[in-house]
């Protein structure tokens, strides 16, 4: 369960922006495993409303789609039923740091956008991203590929045109995030290789909807990034009136157009890709 996210009551609007980026780039990732990609079974820890294991289930043999949200899993198993009914997908209700499957059964790991919501601390090194990476080890056959799909800290900072309307909270979620070198030698320390980082510079998270100005303002377009559930009330009411004050003045379109430019050079999100020792 997200640590700061109310995820059954954003599993009603979670698709109206969200899509799955980077999908070519996970391929490309997992085609390194240890059997050839249409022989796997591939895990989707935190598989929310299933974007990425429906854009992926065509590629491999089977998929685990595990999360704690019943609302986010409902949602995902209504797209793919016949899938389910074929056994190419199977649906669990069960936490990350505790995967229902056996040790060494899985061929590849897919984690996407997800660790920042543990209840973790920072100060302590994110013990529970840890123990997460850990038990991504344990499922994993030997030469078995793990993608993290998350956001570095200077994507977090340059990659939205909307970050810098809620500069104190954005500070509060790049803590979330554990640095880019940090992840990664956690990634090493529970006994992986790791194989690349990719970041898919054209994709926003929040398809064409992520350029609408005036999206603050509307409920179920901040459904589609949990950052804004990190807002108090009246953090909220101050964000939105700017917005209609420079709106009022024309000046909305140019505050997205300037805060965005940066985006392109660093992008939302990045991929790494790890196999197993
Ligand atoms: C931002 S959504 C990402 C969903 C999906 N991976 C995607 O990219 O569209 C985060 C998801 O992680 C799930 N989640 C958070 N913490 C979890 C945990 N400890 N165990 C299982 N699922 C968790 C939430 O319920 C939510 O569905």
């Amino acid at each position: 369960m997200s640590s700061y996210e109310d995820y059954t009551a954003t599993s009603a609007h979670y698709d109206a922006t969200r899509v799955p980026i980077g999908t070519e780039i996970i391929l490309g990732c997992l085609a390194r495993g240890p059997r050839p990609l249409s022989e796997q079974v591939l895990v989707d820890a935190g598989c929310g409303t299933g974007n990425y294991s429906r854009a992926l289930l065509d590629h491999v043999a089977h998929i685990a789609a595990v999360d704690m949200n019943d609302a986010m899993l409902g949602v995902a198993r209504a797209k793919m039923e016949e899938a389910e009914v074929a056994g190419r997908i199977g649906f669990h209700r069960a936490a990350i740091d505790c995967l229902p499957m056996d040790s060494i059964s899985a061929d590849a790991v897919m984690i996407n956008q997800v660790l920042h919501h543990l209840p973790d601390d920072a100060s302590k090194g994110y013990p529970l991203m840890r123990k997460v990476i850990g038990e991504f080890a344990r499922v994993l056959r030997p030469g078995g590929v793990l993608v993290v799909n998350f956001c570095s800290h200077e994507q977090l900072r340059r990659g939205w045109w909307f970050f810098p309307l809620i500069e104190a909270t954005a500070e509060r979620m790049i803590e979330r995030h554990a640095p880019l070198l940090e992840l990664e030698s956690m990634i090493v320390a529970s006994g992986f290789d790791l194989c690349g980082r990719f970041v898919p510079t054209d994709a926003v998270m929040q398809g064409h909807s992520y350029y609408d100005p005036r999206g603050p303002l509307d409920a179920t377009w901040r459904a589609g990034d949990s950052v804004w559930a990190m807002l108090s009330a009246a953090e909220l009411e101050q964000v939105q009136k700017r917005v209609r004050d420079m709106d009022a003045r024309g000046e909305l379109e140019n505050f997205v157009a300037d805060h965005d430019a940066e985006r392109v050079h660093v992008g939302q999100a990045t991929f790494l890709c790890a196999r197993r020792r």
